[in-house]
């Protein structure tokens, strides 16, 4: 184990080795509360066709990295989210701009997602708790072209472009699910022309998987994507890591058999 140095969350220190790439930490919120638009969804979502699990209610989750904070939404990050899907450079590979309806309702189903599986797109912020935007895995939309799968994401404000910063964020949720969740797989894709992502998807050392590829109807376009696919055999989960001990101690883990 290497040199250990001190990081703080909330308050709380903890030593962590300096070896390792991200430190996890999870505390349980006894207090928390749904915010009103969430419990709405989940309470329509229970009468519906598939009932919600809400194991990670009432969680609050924080990935550290060596500059990075991915956490778990708030309501009160909407404002932060619809400025950044606003943004015509920031969203142009992914049908342009959202208004600030698109925005919440994609907020929804990130916290939505933590809620029944605890990770999601996590929010991005620096260790100032500036907002930068996000990075994560999530389930596939029903209907997806490729079937259900899990896939992972990235969005960040402008000015946090070439800093490193898609790509620390993204190693830290890959090894999050694949060494918390136990996922085997998660796809990644994005279109011909989006170089700057695909760089993302080429740091992370993912597979390129071609016969995946496909088209899906965006906005009033059709969007042509390149897939790849990450396991954990391809380095980025290759030792034990104490701070993914600590967070299985305090969050709810699904069994190795649990099919997610
Ligand atoms: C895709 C996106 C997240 C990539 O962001 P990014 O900052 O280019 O990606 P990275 O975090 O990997 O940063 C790499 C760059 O940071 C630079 N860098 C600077 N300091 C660094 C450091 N300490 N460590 C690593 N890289 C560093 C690298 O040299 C590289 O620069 P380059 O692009 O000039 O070669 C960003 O362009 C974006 O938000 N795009 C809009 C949304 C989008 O298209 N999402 C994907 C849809 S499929």
């Amino acid at each position: 184990m290497g040199a250990k140095r001190t990081r703080s969350i909330s308050g709380e220190t903890y030593d962590t080795p300096l070896s390792h790439r991200a430190f996890c930490h999870i505390a349980d919120i006894a207090d928390c509360k749904l915010a009103p638009r969430f419990r709405g969804r989940t309470q329509a979502a229970r009468g519906g066709r598939r009932e919600i699990t809400r194991r990670y209610a009432g969680v609050t989750a924080v990935i550290l990295t060596d500059r990075l904070k991915l956490r778990d939404w708030r309501d009160s990050d909407s404002d932060a989210l619809v400025a950044l899907n606003a943004d015509p450079e920031v969203s142009r590979d992914l049908g342009g701009p959202l208004d600030r309806a698109a925005s919440d309702a994609k907020l929804d189903r990130y916290m939505a997602t933590f809620v029944e599986l605890g990770f999601c797109r996590w929010l991005v912020e620096d260790l100032d708790q500036q907002f930068l935007g996000y990075a994560g895995v999530m389930p596939s939309r029903s209907g997806h072209p490729l079937g259900r799968h899990f896939d992972i994401g990235w969005r960040l404000v402008r000015a946090a472009w070439g800093r490193g910063y898609a790509t620390e964020a993204a190693k830290a949720s890959l090894r999050d699910v694949f060494e918390r969740m136990h996922l085997t797989k998660v796809l990644a894709y994005t279109s011909a022309n989006n170089f700057r992502s695909q760089a993302v998807i080429k740091r992370l050392n993912m597979q390129r998987a071609a016969s995946l590829d496909y088209s899906a109807p965006v906005g009033k376009g059709t969007w042509r994507g390149l897939v790849w696919i990450a396991r954990p055999s391809d380095g980025l989960v290759n030792q034990t890591c104490a701070d993914s001990l600590l967070l299985e101690k305090t969050l709810p883990v699904p069994p190795r058999s649990t099919p997610i």
